[in-house]
C-alpha cells in the first residue's frame, strides 16, 4: 500500500533511493518517483508510471546528484496511475516535496480551503494537500510547521518531507501507516519497511503514531505531536540482507515456499521458548473468542477455530475483519479477540481490534512483523518467525500462522486442564517431525509442475475439502486467483451437492484435498460425485487407497502427518500449483496486478 524511503548522508542519494524502492515494490507498483535536493540546493523531482524499472529507465542519462532525497512506490487510491498522481508531490513555491503512504481522509475539505486561497492542484491525490498546507502554514521552520499541519490531518499516513529551506534534513511523521528510521554512521534513513535499507544498517527506530522525526545525517530527534522531545533507543535487527534477496530462486514466492521447513522450525521453537506469555494465565477470563483477519490470514483463522474449540473448549467465531468491524457483535470484557495478520499493518484488522478493545475486549494478535502497529496495539502477541515475506501471495506465513494457532490451542488446552502433559508431549513429537514432512512433500514439485503445465489454460478451477481442510480449499483457490487471474472457488466438499455440482463437466478441474482422516470416506464419496459428472479430479492426499487412485486423473502424495496437522502439509502442493500455472501464463508472480502486500486502507 505504497512504500516510502528517504536518505540523508554522504552517499549519492539516487542509487540509495532506487535500491530502497526496489525492496519496497511489493507494497505497490503503479508508479514511482523520487525527489532530491541537488548540489546547488534545487529541488528535483522525477517520476514514472509503472514499476521501479520504468523509473530507472526514465532517469537514465539524467545524472542527478545529491545527498538527500525521498522516494515513493505507489498503490493507487485517489486518482489513477499517472505521472501527475505519482509521488513525490511538491508545494506551489517548489520548496517542499513529500511522499506519503496512507489516506488523508479530510482532504476534500482541506483542498477546497486551499483552492479558495488561490492554490492550484496538479493531481487528483489526497497527498498534494499536505504539500500546499505546509507552504500555507509555514512558521519559522519545517518542524514547527509540520507540527501545525499534522494537527489538521485526519486519516492514516506515513510521510517523508524535504525542503530547500532546510536542505540538510528529512522530516517524517506517522499516524497509522508504518515507518522506521534506519540509523547509520554519518547517514540516516526512513523507510516503510526494514528490508528497504537493510544493506546499509541494522539499527532501527520505529516511529509511533502521532510522532514526528527530524533526521539529519548525524542526528535523529523525535517529538510528540505537541512538540515535546522524546527519548527512543534503537533496536538491532539480526537479519542479513539475503532475507531481501531471491537467493537463486526465480521469484520470492518460490523461495518462500521452499523456506517453509525452516520458518516452521523457527516458529515452533519461538513459541516454545515463550510459554510464559501472559495470555495463557488469563485464558479462564474469556467465555468467547472472535478470530478476525483478512485474506490468507482469515483462512488460517478458519483452521484455528477447529483447534481452539477442540483443545481449548472456547466457542469461536471467525470473521473477515472488514465485516466484523461494522457489525454489532456482543463484545465485552469476557471476549478475547484473536487478530491474525502477517504484516500487522492491515487497516481492517487493526481497526476492528482497536474498536473491540474500546468495548472491553482483550486482543491477542498473531503477527509476523515484529514491532508492527497491531503487535504494539495488542494486549498479547504471539509471533510467527518467518522473517520478511516479500511475495505478495502469502505462503510461509500461512503455515506459520497455522502452527502458531495449533500451539496456542494445545498449550492453552494444557493450561486449562483439558489436555494432559502426556498428550501435549505427544503433539510436540508430531510437531518435531513436521518440517521433515514438509521437505519431503516439496519433492513433488516436478509432478506438480507437470500438472500446472497441463491445466494452465483452463478458465475455472474448483477446490474441495472437508473439515480442517475446507479452509485449505479456500486458500488454494485464493492463491490461484491472485497470481494467475484464473477464476477459482473453494468449497466444502459436502456442500457441493447443494448447488455447485451443477458447474462440473469434463472441462472442470476439481482439486480434491483428501487426507486419510476420520472423514476420508465421506470425501471419497464426494470425489465419486465429481467423477460421475466427468470432472477432472486432481487429488492431494496422504492415502494409498486404490479406489482414490482410480478416481484421480492426477494425484499428489503428501507426507503422512498427524491428521490434526494435515492442513499445514496439504497447502504446499496448492501453493506450487498456483505458482507454476502463473509462471507458465507469464504472470508477474511476486507482484500480481491490482494487489499490494500490505493493505493499509479500509
Ligand atoms: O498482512 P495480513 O496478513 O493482514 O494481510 C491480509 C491479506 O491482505 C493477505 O493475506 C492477502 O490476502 C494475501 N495477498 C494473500 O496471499
Amino acid at each position: 500500500m505504497c512504500g516510502i524511503v528517504g536518505y540523508v548522508g554522504s552517499r549519492e542519494v539516487v542509487p540509495v533511493l532506487i535500491h530502497g524502492l526496489m525492496r519496497l515494490e511489493y507494497r505497490g507498483y503503479d508508479s514511482a518517483g523520487i525527489a532530491i535536493i541537488d548540489e546547488t540546493g534545487n529541488l528535483i523531482i522525477e517520476k514514472a508510471v509503472g514499476k521501479i524499472k520504468d523509473l530507472t529507465e526514465h532517469l537514465w542519462g539524467k545524472n542527478i546528484k545529491g545527498h538527500i532525497g525521498i522516494g515513493h512506490t505507489r498503490w493507487a487510491t485517489h486518482g489513477p496511475p499517472t505521472v501527475e498522481n505519482a509521488h513525490p508531490h511538491k508545494s506551489r513555491d517548489n520548496s517542499i516535496a513529500l511522499v506519503h503512504n496512507g489516506i488523508v481522509e479530510n482532504y476534500v475539505q482541506l483542498k477546497e480551503d486551499l483552492i479558495s486561497k488561490g492554490y492550484k492542484f496538479s493531481s487528483q491525490t489526497d497527498t498534494e494537500v499536505i504539500a500546499h498546507l505546509i507552504e500555507e502554514e509555514w512558521d519559522e521552520n519545517l518542524l514547527k510547521t509540520v507540527l501545525k499541519v499534522a494537527k489538521k490531518l485526519k486519516g492514516a499516513y506515513a510521510v517523508g518531507i524535504i525542503s530547500t529551506k532546510e536542505p540538510d534534513k528529512i522530516v517524517a511523521l506517522r499516524k497509522g501507516s508504518p515507518l522506521v528510521i534506519g540509523i547509520g554512521e554519518g547517514e540516516n534513513f526512513i523507510a516503510s519497511d526494514i528490508p528497504a535499507v537493510l544493506e546499509y544498517t541494522n539499527k532501527f527506530i520505529t516511529l509511533n503514531d502521532d510522532e514526528i522525526a527530524v533526521i539529519t545525517k548525524d542526528s535523529v530527534d523525535i517529538y510528540n505531536i505537541d512538540g515535546e522531545k522524546l527519548e527512543r533507543e534503537p533496536f538491532t535487527v539480526n537479519w542479513d540482507i539475503s532475507v531481501a534477496e531471491k537467493e537463486g530462486y526465480k521469484h520470492f514466492m518460490l523461495k518462500e515456499i521452499h523456506q517453509q521447513p525452516k520458518s516452521l522450525t523457527d516458529t515452533i521453537s519461538g513459541f516454545l521458548s515463550n510459554l510464559d506469555n501472559p495470555v495463557f494465565d488469563n485464558l479462564n477470563k474469556f467465555n468467547k473468542l472472535y478470530i478476525i483477519a483478512c485474506g490468507t490470514s482469515f483462512h488460517a483463522g478458519l483452521v484455528g477455530k477447529f483447534w481452539i474449540e477442540k483443545f481449548l473448549k472456547i466457542p469461536v467465531i471467525v470473521d473477515y475483519a472488514s465485516e466484523f468491524r461494522y457489525r454489532e457483535s456482543p463484545i465485552d470484557e469476557k471476549t478475547l479477540i484473536l487478530a491474525i495478520s502477517q504484516s500487522g499493518e492491515t487497516a481492517d484488522t487493526r481497526f476492528a481490534a482497536i474498536d473491540s478493545q474500546k468495548k472491553g475486549a482483550k486482543v491477542l494478535s498473531i503477527v509476523n512483523v515484529v514491532g508492527s502497529s497491531l503487535s504494539r496495539e495488542s494486549d498479547y502477541v504471539l509471533y510467527t518467525y518467518c522473517g520478511p515475506e516479500i511475495g505478495v501471495a502469502a505462503t510461509k506465513t500461512y503455515t506459520a500462522q497455522l502452527i502458531t494457532l495449533f500451539l496456542f490451542a494445545v498449550y492453552g488446552g494444557l493450561k486449562r486442564g483439558f489436555i494432559s502433559q502426556r498428550e501435549f508431549e505427544d503433539f510436540r513429537h508430531h510437531l518435531s517431525i513436521l518440517p521433515k514432512a514438509i521437505e519431503e512433500t516439496l519433492k513433488w514439485e516436478d509432478k506438480i509442475k507437470d500438472i500446472a503445465y497441463k491445466y494452465q489454460n483452463v478458465k475455472d478451477f474448483l477446490f474441495l475439502g472437508r473439515g480442517l481442510n475446507y479452509p485449505t480449499a479456500l486458500e488454494g483457490a485464493l492463491k490461484l486467483k491472485e497470481i494467475s487471474y484464473i477464476h477459482a472457488e473453494g468449497y466444502p466438499a459436502g456442500e457441493m451437492k447443494h448447488g455447485p455440482i451443477a458447474l462440473i463437466d469434463e472441462n472442470m478441474p476439481v482439486v480434491c484435498i483428501a487426507p486419510e482422516d476420520e472423514i476420508f470416506e465421506k470425501m471419497l464419496s464426494n470425489i465419486q460425485e465429481v467423477k460421475a459428472r466427468k470432472g477432472i479430479v486432481i487429488t492431494v492426499t496422504d492415502s494409498d487407497n486404490s479406489e482414490l487412485e482410480k478416481l484421480s486423473d492426477e494425484i499428489v502424495k503428501v507426507e503422512k502427518v498427524s491428521s490434526q496437522l494435515s492442513p499445514i502439509v496439504n497447502i504446499l502442493p496448492l501453493q506450487l500449483l498456483s505458482y507454476y500455472i502463473a509462471t507458465f501464463l507469464g504472470k508477474d508472480v511476486d507482484q500480481p496486478r491490482n494487489l499490494a502486500k500490505t493493505v493499509t486502507v479500509e
